[in-house]
């Protein structure tokens, strides 16, 4: 007999399992899927880094999807705005668009602040064990301002932007993320060669698959 279940708003559901699992197409693709969460200030370096990682792990030969939270926001989330309750909302949409790509055997990459602790193990608790590798880009918030890419901060600061993470609005801090990167101080190479070196390590990828110098 089917499964009727029920989510949420989402009532007399049933869940309908493909004939290609996700188990299939990390074989397929030589390396297995899960999910780069970096978390960390406005300005601490999440986008530059994970799609520098990116750019790495695709010259490997992985397969791979940075989901970056200003782009998100463009779409996806364009509803959302900086309250408590869509920041909330952004990382759950998040997560469940990580879980989807990694079962179409992605290695995914998000760059949101995410700056709640209980947001991050919500996500942390939706995956399976290993698949969550929750990445801290520490930058004091000081070289973040001082930086200050975007002159969001500045705006801030003249009381232009509410809600300002860092300013307005509160950043948690990671109490046992899988990486630390030290943004604020080590280049954006040595920071990549972490990463990498960590899903060595672990097996996720493999030297094997590698391109070369190839230009693609
Ligand atoms: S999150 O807190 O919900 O995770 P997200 O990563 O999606 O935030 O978006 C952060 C980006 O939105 C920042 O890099 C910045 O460019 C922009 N932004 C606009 N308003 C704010 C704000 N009030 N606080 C933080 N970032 C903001």
């Amino acid at each position: 007999m089917t499964q009727v279940t029920s989510v949420g708003k989402s009532t007399n559901i049933v869940w309908h399992a493909g004939y290609v699992t996700r188990a299939q197409r990390e074989r397929l693709n030589n390396h297995k899927s899960l999910t780069l969460w970096f978390t960390g200030l406005s300005g601490s370096g999440k986008s530059t880094l994970s799609h520098g990682v990116e750019r790495r792990l695709f010259e490997m030969g992985c397969r791979t999807y940075v989901l970056d939270g200003d782009n998100v926001r463009h779409g996806l989330n364009s509803d959302l705005g900086f309250s408590d309750a869509d920041r909330v909302e952004n990382i759950r949409r998040v997560g469940e668009t990580a879980k989807l790509f990694m079962d179409a055997g992605l290695i995914v990459l998000t760059a949101f602040i995410s700056p709640f602790r209980s947001d991050r193990r919500l996500v942390r608790q939706s995956m399976a064990p290993g698949d969550f590798v929750e990445i801290y880009c520490h930058s004091p918030l000081e070289i973040c301002e001082q930086r200050d890419v975007k002159g969001l901060y500045r705006r801030a600061r003249a009381g232009e932007i509410p809600n300002f993470t860092g300013i307005s609005s509160p950043y948690e801090v990671p109490e046992q993320p899988e990486l630390i990167l030290n943004t604020g101080s080590d280049s954006v190479e040595t920071c990549i060669n972490q990463v990498i070196d960590y899903l060595l390590q672990r097996g996720v990828v493999t030297m094997g698959r590698a391109f070369g110098e190839e230009a693609i």
